[in-house]
Order: structure tokens, then C-alpha cells, then sequence
């Protein structure tokens, strides 16, 4: 034992060093010339802690940039519903029943920056990292089962009209209002979302999904196209407006402290992970292409089929190296799971890697979070922060390339048919054909309980107040062809309000005015 200069008893094997390992023994005071300065340039301890810190920071995500992580397992049952998964998957990880595959999760809010509030109005990212014996497995999803766009050419502006106003730094409904009233596809999810279901009450108590299709492959390179839903063991709960700012007011990270100490006190959270199944083909019978994410498989005819359990028993012992670096990624498939021709999930896969590559850094597969638990051997080498070397191969650690006769890697074995799929088709850029963006929205809005329309309409009235006319009308018009009273209600909410709006005199910018007048126009 000794003391340090704060007089506290300190183990030697506790000693502070910097990253050189050199031992520090001030760690109070910088060199000087004399105790009154000035500084000195060779002050090593110093300039590193400094400069270290000037770079504590990486960019945030450019979307779901506010997020906690967890790990835990999951456990397959060997079957899916009653049949044996095999005759769907060869995915070893689902195969036999009890089997254990170690995971990690991130879940996120989509919008906010990285200490935004967790009661925001916004999709919840469900991202699921599978370190499986095959290599790593990411089904990157979300809480509700569809999203707003089908093509990924619109994500950029969609993220765009939905961030922050790029003069003024303000949140802009308008913004987001204006590309929906533009984009028919996005009236499901916006109904969705400005429901209780846009604000889950924590991340334990909501539901997960793939979202896109993808396909499961058999031995004999069969292929089925299949969407990934989780179920929590703990109930689902949502918040209404007033709930979910009641709880902002004091607390802007409940999900995030939620989750940890559920897991600190051992009471571990649980989801069963279900299988939606169809056929590989076009199914010219459904009013609706099962490549289209904006739209739900009905249960009724594609019932839900638990596949296995995923269990949350331990929190990150570092946020910054494991809940902020990790990365998911679409295209990070094992054998046994396949893409499907879904235009959103392919050009997600582009994004996700090149993303991380700029975020994180060229080898951020390197960090333990992110690399597999199986033996990496690639040829891939180099790069900032190199930590490892994939082609130091016992046999000849001097051949870091293939083809090659003098005993580097070589390719591995087929462990089943390839899945080969047929294209003719002339090379095109257009939309789907059943589009029907509007029917589902119009299910939505009818199955939801009283007090979810009641919350969904004050929502939407609430948020439509603040935007021009043109938009208020063809929103208003988008709800009218999901459901008649859906459309009724929101134009009355929001004649109501633009009238009360007007009564309080609160309507004094130019912008305000104009739409007053334009609904007063409209007949509102
Ligand atoms: C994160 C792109 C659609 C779920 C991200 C990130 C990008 C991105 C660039 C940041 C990744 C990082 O920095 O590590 C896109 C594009 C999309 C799209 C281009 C459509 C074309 C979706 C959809 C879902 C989704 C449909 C849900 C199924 C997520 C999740 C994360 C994320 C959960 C956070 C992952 C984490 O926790 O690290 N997305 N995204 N995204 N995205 Fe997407």
C-alpha cells in the first residue's frame, strides 16, 4: 500500500500508467517553470489525456443514434409452429431444440440525436446481433411490423424531412407531414406512429420485426420468403401524449434505465421470436406484394410461428465500446437465410457497412462486439486501427491471398444446393404494382381500441395545425381514402383547432394566417 497525493491508500497493482504503460504519479498538475508556469511542450501525460479526449467522440448514427444494449441468448425449439425447421432453413442456429446461440441487442429511438429524449414520438430499433457457428447473423429491425417507404432512393429525404429544420434547428412536423402527403406508401406507418403504438413505454414491453421480407433456404436450395416478429414475454404497453411527456419531464432516458436495471436485478427480459411463411413466388391472389414492407402479412392466412426464445441476462460493462460501436448490418446472413428481391432491404444492405466503415472505422469488424466468435480468415488486411491480422494462417502465414499452391486459405465446402433464383425481366425504374396504399392504413385505424383512435386523431390534429394547408388537405385527403371517419375526424379536429387557434389570436405569423384562411376555403 501507499498513499497518493490525495491522501487516499492506493494497491501498487492499481497504479494509473497512460497508454504507453508508463506509470503516473501526478496526475494533479501539469509541468511548469516554477508553480506559477508557464507550461512546458513535453508535458507526454498531459497532451495525450488531452488530445485523447479532443477525440472521445465518433459521429452519431445518421438515424437511430440514441440507443442501450444488452446481451443474452437465444434458444431454438428445432421446430417452426409444428413442422421441423429443416424443411424451411438449414440455418444451423434453429435446427436442434435447446440449442443455445449467444446474442447481443441495440435498441434505439430513430430520429433524436444521441441524448434525445426516449419518450419521443418515433419507431423503436430492435437490432439483433446472433453470434452464431456459422459467423455473425444481424436481423436489424424495428418495433412496428412496416415502414414508411418501399424504395430506398426516398430514405435520405425522408430522413431529412423528419430531422430537425436545417436553418432554424427546430423540430418541423411540417417537414414530415410534407413528405408524407407526397408519399401515399407512408399513410400505414403514419398512422402507426401517431398512435400510442409511436411511443412504446420502454424497450422490455414492445414487440420486434424484421420488417422486410427475407427467405429461408432448405438443403436443397429451396427457398421460402419469411418476415421475423418478436413477442415480449412481458406484455406489450404504449404511451399516450400526455403519459409520454409526463415521463419527459423529469427523464429523458427511462427506456435506457428500464432495460439495465431489469437486468440488474436479474429479472432477465424475454421475446419469442415468430415466423410469417410464404411461398417463393409473386402471389397474384393477395392484394398486396409480399415484397412491399409497407404493408402487413394478414395472421389470418400467414399465422405467427414461434421458431425460439431470446433471453437478456447481462448488461455492457462499457457503453462506448460496445453499445456505441457496434454495428448491424442487413447483409450479415448465414447459410440457411437469404435476401429477397424487397428493394428497401437491398439498399439497406449497401448502407449499413459503408456507413460503419466512415462512423466507426475500415476495421470495425475487428472490435470484440462486432466480430464473430468463430475463427475469422480472411485475406482482408490493413487499414486504420488494425488490431488483429486475419492472415497470419498457422500453415503459411506469408501467403495473404487466393488462389494459392503454397498452403493459405483455401474456399470452404457447400453445406447445401444454392438457393438460384430466375430473372427475366427488362431492367426498369418503376413503382410496384399493387401498390394499395391505402386499405391497410384504413384496417389499422379500425382495429384500434377507442382510446387509440381518440389519441391517434388529437396526434394527428395536434400536429397538422402547424402545417400549410396544401398539406393539411392532402393528408386529410389520404385518411379519407383509408377510412371515411378517420378522414372525417381529423378534418373536424382540425377545423376546431385552427378555429380556437385563431379565437386566441396565436395565429400572428403570415404562414399561420394562410392556413386559416386556406382551410376556411376548404370549407373547414
Ligand atoms: C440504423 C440506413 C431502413 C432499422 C441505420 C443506419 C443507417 C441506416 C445508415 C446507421 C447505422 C450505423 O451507423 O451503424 C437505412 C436505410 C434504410 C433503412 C438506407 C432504407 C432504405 C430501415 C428499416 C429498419 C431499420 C426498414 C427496420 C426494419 C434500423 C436500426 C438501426 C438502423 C434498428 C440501428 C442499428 C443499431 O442499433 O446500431 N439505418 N435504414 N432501418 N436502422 Fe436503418
Amino acid at each position: 500500500m501507499n498513499q497518493n497525493q490525495n491522501g487516499k491508500e492506493n494497491r501498487q497493482e492499481d497504479a494509473l500508467t497512460n497508454r504507453q504503460g508508463h506509470k503516473i504519479t501526478d496526475n494533479q498538475n501539469v509541468r511548469t517553470v516554477g508553480n506559477r508556469g508557464p507550461m512546458t511542450l513535453e508535458n507526454y501525460h498531459f497532451l495525450e489525456k488531452i488530445s485523447h479526449f479532443d477525440r472521445e467522440r465518433i459521429p452519431e448514427r445518421v438515424v437511430h443514434a440514441r440507443g442501450a444494449g444488452a446481451y443474452g441468448y437465444f434458444e431454438a425449439y428445432g421446430k417452426v409452429g409444428d413442422e421441423p425447421v429443416s424443411k424451411y432453413t438449414r440455418a444451423k442456429l434453429f435446427q436442434e431444440a435447446g440449442k443455445q446461440t449467444p446474442v447481443f441487442i441495440r435498441f434505439s429511438t430513430v430520429t433524436g440525436a444521441r441524448e434525445s429524449s426516449e419518450t419521443a414520438r418515433d419507431p423503436r430499433g430492435f437490432a439483433v446481433k446472433f453470434y452464431t457457428e456459422d459467423g455473425n447473423w444481424d436481423l436489424v429491425g424495428n418495433n412496428l411490423k412496416i415502414f414508411f417507404i418501399r424504395d430506398p432512393l426516398k430514405f435520405p429525404d425522408m430522413v431529412h424531412a423528419f430531422k430537425p429544420d436545417p436553418v432554424t434547428n427546430l423540430m418541423h412536423p411540417e417537414g414530415m407531414f410534407d413528405f408524407f402527403s407526397n408519399s401515399p406508401e407512408s399513410i400505414h406507418m403514419a398512422t402507426f406512429l401517431h398512435s400510442p403504438w409511436g411511443i412504446p413505454a420502454n424497450y422490455r414491453q414492445m414487440q420486434g420485426s424484421g420488417v422486410n421480407t427475407y427467405k429461408w433456404v432448405n438443403k436443397d436450395g429451396e427457398a421460402v420468403l419469411v418476415k421475423y416478429h418478436w413477442e415480449p414475454k412481458q406484455g406489450i404497453k404504449n404511451l399516450t401524449q400526455a403519459e409520454a411527456e409526463k415521463i419527459q419531464a423529469t427523464n429523458v432516458a427511462h427506456a435506457t434505465q428500464d432495460l439495465y436495471e431489469a437486468i440488474e436485478r436479474g429479472d432477465y427480459p424475454e421475446w419469442e421470436l415468430c415466423m410469417q411463411i410464404m411461398s417463393d413466388d409473386e402471389h397474384p391472389e393477395l392484394d398486396f406484394d409480399p415484397l412491399d414492407p409497407t404493408k402487413l402479412w394478414p395472421q389470418d392466412q400467414f399465422p405467427f410461428l414461434p421458431v425460439g426464445r431470446m433471453v437478456l441476462n447481462r448488461n455492457p460493462v462499457n457503453y462506448f465500446a460496445e453499445v456505441e460501436q457496434a454495428a448491424f448490418g442487413t447483409g450479415v446472413l448465414v447459410d440457411g437465410l437469404d435476401f429477397s428481391d424487397d428493394k428497401l432491404l437491398q439498399g439497406r444492405t449497401f448502407s449499413y457497412s459503408d456507413t460503419q466503415r466512415y462512423r466507426v472505422g475500415p476495421n470495425y469488424l475487428q472490435l470484440p462486439v462486432n466480430a464473430p466468435k468463430t475463427k475469422v480468415r480472411t485475406n482482408q488486411s490493413d487499414g486504420q486501427m488494425t488490431y488483429s491480422v486475419d492472415f497470419a494462417n498457422e500453415s503459411n502465414p506469408h501467403v495473404n491471398y487466393e488462389p494459392t499452391n503454397l498452403g493459405g486459405f483455401a474456399e470452404a465446402e457447400k453445406e447445401g444446393k444454392d438457393h438460384e433464383p430466375h430473372y427475366n425481366e427488362r431492367l426498369v425504374r418503376q413503382r410496384i404494382e399493387r401498390a394499395n396504399d391505402h386499405k391497410q392504413a384504413g384496417e389499422t385505424y379500425r382495429n384500434f381500441e377507442d382510446w387509440e383512435k381518440d389519441d391517434l386523431i388529437n396526434n394527428l390534429v395536434n400536429a397538422l395545425k402547424v402545417c400549410a394547408p396544401i398539406i393539411q388537405e392532402k393528408m386529410i385527403e389520404h385518411f379519407t381514402k383509408a377510412d371515411e371517419e378517420y378522414g372525417r375526424r381529423v378534418r373536424e379536429g382540425l377545423a376546431n383547432a385552427l378555429k380556437e387557434m385563431e379565437q386566441q389570436d396565436v395565429t400572428s405569423s403570415p404562414k399561420a394566417d394562410e392556413a386559416v384562411k386556406k382551410a376556411e376555403d376548404m370549407g373547414h
